[in-house]
């Protein structure tokens, strides 16, 4: 795994030419993002050693290397879910690597539905703390020494990116709320009575990805900033049928937003 690590790492470094410390893992509703990155140069995942391959047909996934709001910074287009039929392993493989290249802080995004009561869909969510729920630890297995075998996990999403965000958000007049995001396995969405469940143990949100690359970002000493979309609401007693097509079409709407957040988070990082 170390070395496997090593590799990837090695091969992308000989081909770099800038030294980013920032990466973004344009997740649902970062989508945007990835145009106004300037002075691009571009390794498909097919083409990186070791890197996990997208299932998803036409789709191989792309780590784009550039400029945003002033800054080197790497970005990962395409990333592994776990219901895919990712090892954890291979869903974290990136973030790793990440850390081999310098990477300080990590910016990602998500689509999410949403159990308390106060929240709309559209809503933007910083991620606060998170509940995982996945079926297979992150960490399991020999321990990579980046961090201790037993790490801890307060203030896993940075404080103080979270403080800059709310200034950024109210400067801007946009309504940012801050809640917990539990991390499941899926691909299937909640039955109603699971939201309920989720809400009682205390999450805001839930959705498919994110915990297991923000895990080990942290073991890596990564700082971490998180945003949801609310795509679908699961609250108790109100809880109605979800697509996938509602959850793209809602996340859409949210992205402006979203976008003009990351992006200011990124030049003040
Ligand atoms: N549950 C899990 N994952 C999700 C949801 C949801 O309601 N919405 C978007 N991703």
């Amino acid at each position: 795994m170390l070395q496997k690590i090593h590799e990837t790492a090695q091969w992308l470094k000989e081909k770099m030419t800038t030294h980013p410390e920032t990466a973004i893992i344009l997740g649902t509703g970062l989508g945007q993002l990835a145009t106004e990155i300037t002075d691009t140069y571009i390794f498909e995942y097919k083409d990186i050693p070791n890197f996990p391959l997208s299932t998803v047909e036409g789709h191989s996934g792309k780590l784009i290397f550039g400029k945003l709001g002033g800054k080197d910074i790497m970005a990962m287009q395409g990333r592994f879910h776990f219901y895919e039929g990712y090892s954890m392993k291979e869903v974290t493989f990136p973030i790793r690597v990440m850390y081999e290249l310098g990477i300080k802080t990590l910016f990602v995004s998500n689509a999410a539905g949403c159990m308390n009561p106060d929240f709309h869909v559209g809503d933007l969510v910083i991620i606060k703390d998170h509940i995982n729920m996945f079926p297979e630890h992150p960490l399991r297995g020999q321990n990579i020494p980046t961090g201790p075998r037993f790490p801890d996990m307060h203030e896993t999403y940075d404080p103080a990116l979270i403080s800059a965000a709310k200034m950024i958000a109210e400067e801007k007049g946009i309504l940012l709320r801050e809640g917990v995001y539990m991390g499941v396995q899926g691909p299937t969405f909640e039955t109603p009575a699971e939201y309920v469940m989720y809400r009682r143990m205390g999450a805001d949100c839930v959705g498919m990805s994110t915990v297991p690359e923000v895990i080990v970002a942290h073991h890596c000493g990564i700082r971490v900033f998180g945003i949801s979309i609310v795509t679908d609401l699961g609250i108790e007693g109100q809880a109605i049928e979800v697509s996938h097509e509602e959850v793209q079409i809602a996340a859409n709407k949210a992205q402006p937003l979203m976008t003009e957040i990351m992006r200011e988070m990124i030049k003040r990082a």
